[in-house]
């Protein structure tokens, strides 16, 4: 049976007064992980109240934290410190936040804590992060683009002159040597098309965005596997937003069939949409921005993918070819939006942000 640790009474009852008038949030955790403490900013950097954080374990005090635990464990056994960059907390009221964590170790009495500093990152640090992402993900699917365009012209020549060669072939049976090549250049020519992504120039005019949401949900619904539902929560009251309707629903497409292929074939997805009032998008600020929210209850996106799941040629699945996302996001960008994700086990949602007004 875990030996409860002792509460760590010099902290909670002299030192308060220094903990608790810091503007950094700290939180301490014993061995078993439970928080012991948590100072007043760190109440309003979560926007959970101290009395809901103390006493429960850290892994439950959220909905979700991506803090590397095994890291935390070795702060409390071995005394090492560290600091996890990037740690997304997903509180109750769904509000999710991202921060930088510095754990410390300390010996209280003989028994060991960690102190957590929670630091939000800053606007700025993430709106320049953000805009990095995008354009080294706007580098990769520039490579891919230019190799597809390559290959596509000689790829024409190849089946143009299986074509003429099999006009002249005097054995009708070597025919089938002609076909296969032809057979194989089509589909490679369907490769290098979707590889080029989307061509036709931007049609925009305001729409309803649930228009194209429900178009996008009945035609998911013609071949839904049976223990997949799909539920919504639209709020009707997000005005008509300047879009390609085509575009905008390729895009949602591509995210919805991921959740469903995600699910295996049990779960269910969520279509949620939302406003938001001034909102920050590729370093532009809106008075108004919509946002759809996709979520599905599958296994969550592997963790080796965090870092590179919008890039094309990122797949996991043997038929895949991985531009899905790629494509989805190069649409939502070409409207000056942006898609956002966050995941974890059993819960996976794909924000897209579509601005209304500047
Ligand atoms: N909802 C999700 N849940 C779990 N993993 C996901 C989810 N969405 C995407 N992924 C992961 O991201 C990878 C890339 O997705 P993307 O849509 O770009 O390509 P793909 O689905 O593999 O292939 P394609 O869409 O081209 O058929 C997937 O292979 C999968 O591993
Ligand atoms: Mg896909």
């Amino acid at each position: 049976m875990p030996v409860q640790a002792p509460r760590p009474d010099a902290l909670t009852t002299s030192a308060p007064p220094l903990l608790d008038s810091l503007s950094t949030a700290v939180v301490l955790v014993d061995r078993q992980l439970s928080v012991c403490y948590a100072n007043p900013a760190s109440e309003q950097l979560l926007g959970q109240s101290t009395r809901r954080l103390v006493g429960s374990a850290l892994g439950s005090a959220f909905v979700h934290i991506s803090l590397n635990l095994d890291l935390l464990y070795d702060t409390l056994n071995n005394g090492h410190s560290f600091t996890d960059n990037d740690v997304t907390i997903v509180v109750h009221d769904g509000h999710h936040l991202t921060v930088d964590v510095t754990a410390t170790p300390l010996d209280l009495h003989g028994s060991q804590f960690a102190l957590l500093e929670l630091k939000q990152i800053d606007q700025q640090k993430k709106i320049s992060k953000e805009m990095q992402q995008v354009a080294q993900q706007q580098a990769a699917r520039d490579l891919v683009r230019s190799l597809a365009h390559e290959i596509k012209n000689p790829l024409g020549g190849l089946r143009g002159a299986a074509q003429l060669l099999e006009k002249e072939l005097p054995d009708p049976q070597l025919r089938e040597f002609t076909r296969i090549i032809i057979e194989q250049a089509d589909r490679l020519r369907k490769l290098v098309d979707r590889l080029l992504g989307p061509q036709k120039p931007t049609h925009r005019a305001p729409h309803n965005i649930h228009m194209v949401l429900e178009k996008v949900r009945q035609l998911m619904m013609l071949d839904l596997p049976p223990g997949v539902t799909i539920n919504r929560d639209y709020d009707p009251s997000i005005p008509d937003l300047p879009m390609d309707p085509e575009q905008i629903e390729q895009a949602v497409l591509n995210i919805v069939k991921n959740g469903v292929e995600a699910l295996a074939g049990s779960g269910e997805i969520r279509i949620i949409t939302r406003s938001s009032n001034q909102f920050t998008l590729h370093g532009e600020r809106h008075r108004l921005v919509a946002e759809v929210r996709i979520s599905d209850s599958g296994p969550g996106i592997p963790p080796e993918l965090r870092d590179t799941l919008f890039y094309p040629m990122v797949t996991t699945k043997a038929n895949g070819t991985g531009l899905g996302l790629s494509i989805a996001q190069t649409l939502v960008n070409q409207h000056g939006g942006r898609i956002d994700c966050i995941s974890w086990p059993g819960h996976t949602e794909f924000t897209l942000l579509l601005p209304i007004r500047k």
